[in-house]
């Protein structure tokens, strides 16, 4: 039997991709699961991620595989690490169809992060039509949902016409999620009992629940 793969995907940038891979890789990482993070972004912030967390728990103690790709390769390497891992977990690049589709035809589920605002929402519809055309089914994940809610709730109206579902799990706008990459840890490590940890628990367990084998 071969892992679970998710590819992580968007279009537009900074929205948090490299962020919900570690996240979610090291909470599945935590529930005692073999997981493999494969980086097909050339600026390669989960390389410098991982680095980090090689110096603070030491090389062999990440918990976490680490592979880069690109082009094709991604989808041959994806395939070969869910041979020998639970979970495979794909952070992909902004605006490049080229590289982000053989990685999302190598997987069983798309996430893709959006903010809740109306110019992130408009930047998600090719994202969606893309795993469409590659018979992979996409999920939407609010990142960044800011305390007050109303803009949130206009923005799922809007988000539920583009025809995915969306996770009823959502990451907060939190320093918390920001500041523990620079040390290659994720909120659930530098603070534990968190609101941010308890999301990512959430979210971790739901998105891992919604792929099929
Ligand atoms: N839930 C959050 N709360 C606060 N800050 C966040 C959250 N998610 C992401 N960020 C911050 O937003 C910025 C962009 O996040 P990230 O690098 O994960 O996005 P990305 O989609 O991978 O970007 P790129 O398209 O450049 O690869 C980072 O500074 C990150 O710390
Ligand atoms: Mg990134």
């Amino acid at each position: 039997m071969s892992g679970k793969v998710f590819t992580i995907a968007q279009q537009k940038g900074g929205v948090g991709k490299t962020t919900l891979a570690a996240h979610l890789a090291v909470a599945w990482a935590g529930q005692g699961m073999r997981v493999a993070l494969l980086d097909i972004d050339p600026q390669g912030s989960m390389g410098e991620w991982l680095e980090a967390r090689e110096s603070h728990y030491g090389d062999a103690e990440t918990g976490l595989s680490f592979r880069t790709a690109s082009g094709w390769g991604a989808r041959r390497e994806a395939r070969q690490l869910a041979r020998d891992h639970d979970v495979v977990v794909i952070d992909t690049p902004p605006h490049a169809e080229r590289e982000t589709r053989p990685a999302m035809e190598a997987a069983g589920l798309v996430i893709v992060p959006v903010q809740p605002t109306p110019v992130d929402v408009w930047a998600t519809e090719p994202i969606i039509e893309m795993a469409g055309s590659t018979d992979t089914p996409a999920i939407l994940v609010l990142n960044r949902v800011p305390p007050r809610a109303r803009l949130t709730e206009d923005m799922l109206q809007v988000m539920v016409e583009l025809g995915a579902p969306i996770a009823t799990a959502r990451l907060g706008n939190r320093v918390a999620f920001a500041e523990c990459l620079g040390s290659g840890r994720t909120v659930s490590e530098t603070r534990p009992k968190s609101r941010a940890a308890e999301e990512v628990a959430a979210l971790a367990q739901e998105l891992f629940g919604a792929i099929s084998d």
